[in-house]
């Protein structure tokens, strides 16, 4: 880490007050609670109202972390939004956010990496901050996961939920602290596994592609979870390793929610038990881009970790994409 430490200064969340629960979809779609439960370890999630969206999930996020930061409004100047759920194609979900938090007219853009989206944002403000011509970034995941789900779908409708998670990045001359090497990896050939096909330039809206329920998340499940399993593991030591530090240095590791047996075996690859790892999947499914940021403001409440312990961030998502993070808390 540089004499210059990028720190997470602040964070805040927004999750829908919609409970949906395992029983409550299996009204909707031919399953169980008893699948869904033993398959992937989600009881409940909750799924956002007609007028929330990524963007006013993200600015009421956004808002609690600015605060928790200690700062003004004003002193943001920055804005990364991290979503595959955005309000609509153009503009930015980042530029929506910065509209309703009322910003002074400072850059705003969004980052595409699916589930990875938070280690992506993290990254990327990280790096501009370095660049010193920033103070405070705000980062945010914020994903309506339930407006790109097919309902018919009982493959994937059931995995997913809504919510926002935010950051506030400064800059501190304390060194060593703070957020430290990131690592992030994405390979597009296995773009079929995991897409939603319709609504870009290679199949526009029509009746057909809407008839054909071409607008909704697809995935092939298996396959994503071989994936998720092999790379998370490889790319969870590997982050350990180039921040100098072995699994016994990680206070708290904070990995995507996906699905529990995804978590466990990344436990048992570690030789670390599970009770080193937040698990909150049971309560919200996968949030995709916001599900790290809500871990993480969690396990911060609950005292899972504290100033001067390590944290593992490690998220794998559509892309494919997938990443790992160290971050020395200091707040
Ligand atoms: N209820 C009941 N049965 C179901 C349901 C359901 N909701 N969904 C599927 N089934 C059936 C299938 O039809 C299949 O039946 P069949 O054997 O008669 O064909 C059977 O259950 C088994 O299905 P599998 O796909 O084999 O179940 P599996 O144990 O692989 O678990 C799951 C499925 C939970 C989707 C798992 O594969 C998984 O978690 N994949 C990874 C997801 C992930 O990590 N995503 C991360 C990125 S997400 C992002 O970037 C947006």
């Amino acid at each position: 880490m540089s004499a210059a430490s990028v720190v997470i200064s602040g964070m805040g969340t927004s999750i829908p007050d919609k409970v949906v629960t395992n029983s409550d979809l299996s009204r909707v779609v031919d399953t169980s609670d008893e699948w869904i439960r033993s398959r992937s370890g989600i009881a409940e999630r909750r799924l956002a109202g007609e007028k929330e969206t990524a963007s006013t999930m993200g600015a009421a996020a956004a808002e609690k972390a600015i605060a928790d930061a200690g700062i003004s409004k004003d002193e943001i100047d920055l804005v990364i939004v991290g979503t595959m759920s955005p309000d609509m194609p153009f503009p930015s979900t980042a530029c929506l956010v910065q509209a309703q938090l009322g910003l002074t007219p400072v850059a705003a853009f969004d980052v595409i990496a699916a589930c990875s989206g938070f280690l992506y944002v993290l990254e990327t403000g990280t790096q501009l901050m370095r660049s010193g011509n920033y103070r405070n970034a705000l980062i945010i995941g914020s994903e309506k996961m339930s407006s790109i789900l097919d309902w018919q779908d009982r493959s994937t409708c059931v995995l997913f939920g809504d919510g926002a998670g935010a950051a506030v990045l400064s800059l501190s001359d304390t060194p060593n602290i703070g957020v430290g090497q990131i690592l992030l990896r994405a390979d597009g050939s296995k773009m079929d596994l995991l897409n939603m096909p319709a609504g870009g330039a290679c199949i526009p809206p029509s009746a057909e592609s809407v008839s054909a329920r071409q607008h909704f998340l697809k995935m092939n499940g298996k396959e994503v979870f071989k994936h998720a399993v092999r790379e998370m593991g490889d790319i969870t030591l590997e982050t350990i390793e180039k921040n100098g530090l072995t699994p016994e240095d990680i206070k708290c590791f904070i990995p995507h929610q996906a699905n529990i047996r995804i978590i466990e075996s990344i436990a048992k690859r570690l030789g670390v038990s599970m009770d080193r790892f937040y698990v909150n999947i049971d309560r919200y499914g996968n949030t995709s881009a916001a599900s790290i940021p809500i871990a993480m403001w969690e396990a911060r409440q609950k005292g899972r970790f504290g100033p001067g312990d390590n944290v593992l961030l490690t998220a794998f998502g559509a892309g494919l994409t997938w990443g790992g993070a160290i971050v020395r808390w200091t707040a």
